[in-house]
């Protein structure tokens, strides 16, 4: 069932909320879903606010109209622009950050185009399933730039810097069957059960305490950024959240007494 309530205004975003689950459907099906500025700051929005909601405890984030996003929109693009004009608009807080930054488990479901910043988009997600019909790349190099929303760095980590590197310098596309086998995403489903299959996916992860979900998250992240030592330390600050919280009491009491 899904809840109408309060949350930010949107134009190019469709925000619904279902129990414990805020989907974000980027929709601007008629450019195949590239992120103007517009619907970035609408993408921020709709994170911060979910992450702000106590019984919200995984966000989708999605397109509509059969693409995932086409990446930055290049109707948009600047000609010529002053480089230090432009390097401080990209240290402003970005969607990026934004999923980063959310508390809650925050889930790429993707169909169709997934390109460039969409891609980017999909790559800083905690997780990505898409449909048999999706296609990733990074098609920058053709327009004589490169990634700019984090794709140089977080595709080397998800696929290995031999993999990232031919897809970068290529901006090649590939399919979703090979998507998975490099480890770009998590899971591939046919193309009628993405739905489904995300829900599936969303109910083990949402039956689950959201303090839990919270650390877990900080922790696994962390390991991209730290040395091992460093990250071992973290997971024993957030081992010990966690262990004090009153949800693993009550989890732990209702273990031992079986219930
Ligand atoms: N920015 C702005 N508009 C975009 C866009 C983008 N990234 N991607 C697609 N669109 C627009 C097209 O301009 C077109 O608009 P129009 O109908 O007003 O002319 C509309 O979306 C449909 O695109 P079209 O190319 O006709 O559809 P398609 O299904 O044949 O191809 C793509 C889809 C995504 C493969 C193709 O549009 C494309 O290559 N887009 C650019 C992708 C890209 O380089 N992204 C990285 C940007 S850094």
């Amino acid at each position: 069932m899904t809840e109408d309530r309060p949350g930010p205004v949107t134009a190019n975003l469709v925000l619904s909320v279902d129990d414990a689950v805020a989907t974000l459907r980027i929709d601007r099906p008629e450019k195949r879903n590239a992120l103007d500025t517009a619907t970035r700051a609408e993408l921020i929005a709709c994170l911060d606010w979910a992450g702000a909601t106590p019984d919200i405890r995984a966000v989708v984030v999605t397109g509509t109209g059969g693409s995932f996003a086409a990446g930055a929109d290049l109707g948009e693009a600047p000609g010529q622009v002053d480089p230090l004009a432009m390097r401080a608009m990209l240290r402003e807080r970005r969607v990026y950050q934004a999923v980063a930054e959310c508390p809650v488990p925050v889930i790429a479901m993707i169909d169709g185009y997934c390109l460039g910043g969409g891609c980017e988009l999909a790559m800083a997600a905690d997780l990505r399933i898409a449909s048999e019909n999706a296609t990733f790349g990074q098609p920058e190099i053709a327009l004589a730039i490169i990634p700019g929303g984090g794709g140089t760095q977080r595709l080397p980590r998800l696929v290995g810097l031999g993999q990232a590197m031919r897809l970068i310098l290529t901006g090649d596309r590939i399919d979703a069957a090979t998507a998975l086998r490099l480890g770009l995403v998590e899971q591939v489903v046919p193309a009628g059960r993405l739905e489904t299959a995300t829900r599936d996916l969303c109910d083990r992860i949402t039956r689950h305490a959201r303090p839990a979900l919270t650390l877990a998250k900080q922790a696994v992240r962390a390991s991209a950024e730290l040395p091992l030592q460093a990250g071992l330390a973290l997971e024993t600050e957030l081992l010990c959240l966690a262990w004090t919280s009153d949800e693993s009491a009550e989890r732990l009491a209702a273990f031992r007494q079986k219930r």
